[in-house]
């Protein structure tokens, strides 16, 4: 798919009333928080990468757009609880999903829960298809420089809150080496992935550990 095409199928998605309805009431909701990584930008970018992931696996878009849209939800409702947001989001979800169905709302909730697949720390599975893509949408985000730069900015978020391992290079360092443990569960998102070969992040942990050492061995007075 182009990127042309992917605008397009994107922007009819999104024109659906009660689509343009949620997408902006959600960028209302991120537009105050002060997050570095986990902000409007980078979900958009995951609506860009469902689209690109979603529509050539069939996916039911209407869930996958609305679940994509509101899958950081529970940064917003709960900033203090970053490694609990997918359950807190899930949690909150039904406030802003009035038109969506009772079984629909459930099936976006359970996207929202499931959407760290099977990322270090979390253990909520996806199952059905959508919950496969919006999944995998979210963690192309940490592919190529885009997803390189994007997962430092995450060190800082979580960093500048004096949080480990986030707040020192070394963990920087090790959150590098989490990137290869990534698994999709799309053909289509695997796809994309492989297309994004640079940088090699094991090479860049390798050398960035390298030059770490000498300043983690000094032994302080
Ligand atoms: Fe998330
Ligand atoms: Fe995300």
């Amino acid at each position: 798919m182009t990127a042309e095409n992917t605008y397009q199928i994107a922007n009819t998605i999104l024109s659906e009333p009660r689509m343009e309805r949620l997408y902006h009431a959600a960028r209302e909701l991120f537009r105050p928080m002060d997050r570095a990584a986990h902000n409007w930008e980078h979900v958009e970018r995951v609506i860009l990468n469902s689209v690109a992931v979603g529509v050539p696996e069939n996916a039911d878009m209407s869930i996958v757009m609305a679940a994509t849209i509101l899958h950081d939800l529970g940064y917003v409702t709960n900033p203090e609880d970053p490694p609990n947001h997918p359950i807190n989001g899930a949690e909150r979800c039904y406030e802003h999903l009035g038109e969506w169905t009772p079984a629909d709302r459930e099936a976006i909730a359970q996207c929202i829960m499931k959407h760290k697949g099977a990322y270090p720390g979390y253990s909520f599975f996806p199952e059905t298809l959508e919950e496969q893509v919006v999944c995998d949408a979210d963690q192309l985000d940490k592919f190529g420089w885009v997803g390189f730069i994007q997962m430092v900015k995450v060190y800082v978020e979580h960093g500048f809150k004096g949080r480990a391992p986030y707040h020192t290079l070394a963990g920087i360092a090790e959150g590098m080496t989490h990137l290869n443990a990534i698994e999709f569960y799309t053909r289509t998102a695997r796809d994309l992935a492989a297309d994004r070969t640079e940088p090699d992040t094991q090479a860049v942990a390798e050398a960035f550990r390298n030059e770490l050492r000498f300043y983690e061995e000094w032994n302080r007075p």
